[in-house]
């Protein structure tokens, strides 16, 4: 018997490392005892008994996909026979079965499908509902702290998750198996903590996202089983909002009836037919007009500091459509001037299109957002809020009259075309009605890509595209 000692909690990298060692010598897996205990520690490494090491240097195994998948999410389960389970997957998948997975019936398809299963729902809780509190440094520095408890070892793997969302707050995750800690600039992982003293649920984070959270809720919409359901009491504690659900649901009658009563009374621009229609009634004569009365108009939004026009002359031969401005831009005034905008800027260098020769426009005038204390969070708009304003886009491409039209992103590309289009299956030249056009992403998913090879190659698909946009409209002369 061979006994392969991984290191507590998710050892993925100790795993893969030890199974090309066993697939190499070709070590059947009832010849395996594996241990991984159950609380994950900082330190341990592979270690075998037995009959000699496993090989350092054994090639890469090559495993249908869907195995490859399961192995990153069933190593992170609490099962302790997960290594073993796991093993014996890749032995039968590499001896004529590379289909095992599409067989559900079969005993060890079927455990390791619900040790999956309950591994993805356990990330989800935690993405979903894991809260942070702000606290402060002894120096008076912000910074967010939150405890979690979840069922299985999936903080590594929800990492990539908080640090995408929360990348510009400093926070630190503490949890029973494990902590993550994030300095706006590199993760770190740091052993298993006790739950801190004072993470109460009456402080001003919390405060805010109880508003939040009551702000969003839709009392015709209530289902407190499904609710429950989907937000098991466990997680109640940790949830300031948790504290206004009974209140909520008490609530909910009245307030549908008062919804009814400001339905009736909603502010003019809340249907987008309507708006449209509206708007369709000022015919401005150039585009300073147009844009005098875009200027003038109320936000879609509330909070937005001010309309967002577009930038370029008029005659540019491309004209570039992002989503909408973000917060810097809101603040600024001027389209593409923060992150995204920076990006953007370098890849149209790439390109051979000077920014300054295209005119730059988005297809929502105003920024988006919800609050979260000082920070205002980007929330895409909806269909109906790009149709609101698509009549103004529509306009002012005319009074531009490029050659060809460059969508970044999902939310320009419908503005556009009128339906939703996929971005990476469909990127690339397409008609826009008046205009020819290019198809390709948002430089904001570039920056959203975890650093490497594949965010590499999407910049260069990214540049790629512009690069073929300044072709087209060279080639048509
Ligand atoms: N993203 C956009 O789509 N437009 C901007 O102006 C800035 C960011």
């Amino acid at each position: 018997m061979r006994h392969v000692e991984l290191k507590d909690g998710a050892d993925l990298d100790g795993f893969r490392r030890a199974l090309r060692g066993l697939v190499a010598l070709g070590v059947d897996p009832d010849e395996v005892a594996w241990s991984g205990g159950a609380a994950p520690s900082l330190f341990g490494a592979i270690a075998e008994t037995g009959t000699g090491p496993l090989p350092a240097d054994a090639p890469p195994v090559s495993l249908p996909r869907p195995v490859g998948a399961l192995i990153e999410t069933v190593v992170c389960h609490r099962d302790p026979e997960r290594y073993a389970l796991l093993h014996r997957l890749v032995w039968r998948a590499l001896r004529g079965e590379r289909d095992i997975l599409d067989h559900h019936a079969d005993p060890l398809v079927h455990r390791l499908a619900m040790l999956d299963k309950a591994v993805r729902r356990d990330l989800h809780k935690m993405h979903a509902f894991l809260r942070f509190n702000e606290v402060r440094d002894p120096d008076g520095a912000e910074r967010y702290l939150a405890w979690f408890e979840p069922d299985n070892f999936i903080v590594e793997a929800t990492a990539p998750f908080f640090v995408e969302r929360f990348e510009s707050l400093v926070w630190t995750i503490l949890t029973p198996v494990g902590s993550l800690q994030w300095d706006r600039r590199s993760l770190t992982f740091g052993p298993a903590a006790a739950r801190p003293e004072g993470l109460d649920r009456d402080d001003r984070f919390a405060e805010g996202w109880q508003r939040y959270y009551e702000s969003t809720f839709n009392p015709a919409r209530v289902n407190p089983t499904a609710m429950r359901a989907e937000m098991p009491r466990k997680y109640w504690a940790n949830l300031p909002e948790a504290a206004a659900i009974p209140a909520m649901i008490r609530s909910a009658p009245a307030r549908v009836q008062a919804m009814v009563e400001a339905e009736a009374a909603a502010p003019r621009h809340r249907n987008p037919d309507k708006a449209v229609a509206a708007m369709a009634r000022q015919e401005p004569a150039t585009l300073a007009e147009l844009n005098r009365i875009i200027r003038a108009a109320d936000p879609l939004v509330p909070g937005a500091t001010q309309a967002v026009l577009g930038e370029g002359r008029e005659g540019a031969a491309i004209a570039i459509v992002g989503e909408q401005p973000g917060d810097q831009e809101d603040v600024e005034g001027r389209p593409f001037v923060g992150p995204a905008g920076q990006l953007l800027t370098r890849a149209l260098e790439e390109a051979g299109i000077e920014r300054s020769a295209a005119y730059l426009t988005n297809a929502v005038k105003h920024f988006k957002f919800v609050a979260r204390g000082k920070r205002r969070l980007h929330q895409s708009p909806t269909a109906g809020e790009v149709k609101h304003y698509r009549w103004w886009l529509m306009k002012e491409l005319g009074f531009v009259r490029p050659r060809l039209v460059v969508t970044l992103g999902a939310t320009a590309a419908l503005a556009l075309t009128g339906r939703s289009v996929s971005v990476l299956r469909e990127r690339g030249p397409m008609g826009f009605g008046d205009w020819s056009g290019v198809v390709t992403v948002h430089p904001s998913y570039l920056l959203r890509l975890p650093a490497g090879e594949g965010a590499d190659q999407a910049y260069r698909d990214f540049v790629a595209d512009l690069r073929q946009a300044r072709e087209m409209v060279e080639g048509a002369g």
